[in-house]
């Protein structure tokens, strides 16, 4: 056995005859035994970007050696997350002749990985589809679980579908040529594991982030997989989000309101989602639901994730109102929030003082300004 398989883990995400292994370890884009028995015909479609393709692409061409293969290379940036470069997926599709048993392969990070989905979601109203998600982000959270979509101007993430993969390929050796912004982006999204529902978790990442930023690969399957395995547990128990799934979105509608305001692609994601969770942690602590030992917790995570602490300067309560009000948590009109009870305790509620909402956002707007 190589080292390889050695170190491979494999968990299930069992969805009934919709299940799906993910399997984490280093070296697997060059297992095709892995990924193979997954694409059930012979036509395979492989969708990457401009930056993943010259890393990666070859490997996986060559573990699909004897399939009939077509590509497409998308730009590389959120502000591409749009049905026009779906269009493109769907373009190439047709123009190989690609059937409904074709599989979509989505390589890259979540930007990839959520585009390819969708396509996979509606081509034909439907066919497979697997995740080689090549970011930490995409390979603790948005890689697993069927949520597929893209942005619109107007808000993001708001056109989508659920639809599984039929495997989730997560090569931490990928990780080695990701740049410290974004592994630093993919920690926020581990933090908020721990955050919601695994303080144990929450405990271990206090002492082993600095050991995530420096990439030391044992630390980093065990964030991958116990994340994953959060993951697999909250979408078993609630798929298509009508309970506790929703809770896998704190800090994300101050998060999504960041993002959208500053223009799809000048924050990352993953670090809108940082600050967010920061902002819901202080509205939390306003409320009288954490304590004061509880906020600065999460104010020292945040930092020494080198994830931002304060929100862009340009945009006071209002302007973050308003973005926030295009949320799919928004509920006949009323804003639903994902907030903390606890480390390790979550809970979505619409049932909290909209003036201490305010008093967060207008306190982090001063803070932001007297920089
Ligand atoms: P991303 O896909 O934009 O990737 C970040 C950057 O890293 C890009 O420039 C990409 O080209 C580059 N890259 C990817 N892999 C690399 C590698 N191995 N080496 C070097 N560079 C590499 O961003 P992301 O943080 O992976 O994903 C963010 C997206 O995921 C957002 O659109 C967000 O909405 C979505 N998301 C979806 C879900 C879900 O459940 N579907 C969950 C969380 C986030
Ligand atoms: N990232 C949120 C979810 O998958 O539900």
């Amino acid at each position: 056995m190589n080292n390889a398989i050695d170190t491979l883990q494999t968990l299930t995400v069992d969805l009934g005859d919709r299940s799906y292994p993910i399997y984490i370890g280093s070296g697997l884009l060059d297992q095709p035994q892995l990924l193979t028995p997954h694409i059930p015909g012979r036509q395979v479609l492989v969708v990457s970007n401009e930056t993943v393709a010259p890393l990666y692409l070859e490997r996986i061409l060559k573990s699909l050696a004897g399939f009939q293969v077509a590509t497409v290379i998308l730009p590389d940036g959120e502000q591409y997350k749009t049905l026009a470069t779906v269009d493109t997926i769907y373009t190439a599709l047709l123009e190989h002749r690609f059937d409904r048993s074709c599989t979509l392969v989505a390589l890259g990070g979540g930007v990839v990985g959520d585009i390819t989905g969708f396509a996979a979601a509606t081509y034909q109203r439907g066919v497979h589809f697997i995740q080689i998600p090549t970011t930490l982000l995409a390979q603790v959270d948005s890689s697993v679980g069927g949520k597929t979509g893209v942005n619109h101007p107007l808000g993001k993430n708001m056109i989508g579908a659920f639809h599984q993969p039929r495997c989730v390929l997560a090569d931490t050796e990928t990780l080695s040529t990701l740049d410290d912004r974004q592994l630093s982006a993919g920690v926020a999204e581990v933090i908020k594991y721990g955050l919601i529902r695994d303080a144990e978790f929450f405990g271990w990442l206090e002492q082993h982030i600095p050991e995530l930023l420096a990439r030391d690969p044992q630390q980093l399957t065990y964030a991958i997989e116990r994340s994953c395995r959060n993951k697999a547990e909250v979408v078993v128990a609630d798929e298509r989000e009508s309970g506790q799934r929703a809770l896998l979105n704190l800090g994300h509608t101050f998060g999504h309101a960041i993002e959208a305001a500053m223009g799809y692609g000048a924050w990352l994601h993953g670090e809108a989602v940082g600050t967010g969770m920061l902002m819901a942690a202080d509205l939390s602590h306003r409320l009288g639901w954490i304590g004061d030992i509880d906020l600065t917790r999460i104010r020292t995570i945040t930092g020494l994730a080198r994830l931002p602490v304060h929100t862009p300067p340009e945009l006071d309560a209002n302007e973050f109102l308003k973005w926030m009000a295009v949320d799919k948590k928004v509920q006949a009109g009323q804003l639903r929030l994902v907030l903390l009870t606890d480390i390790g305790g979550s809970i979505i509620s619409d049932n909290y003082d909209a003036e201490k909402l305010r008093k967060t956002l207008d306190t982090f707007h001063r803070e932001a300004q007297a920089r």
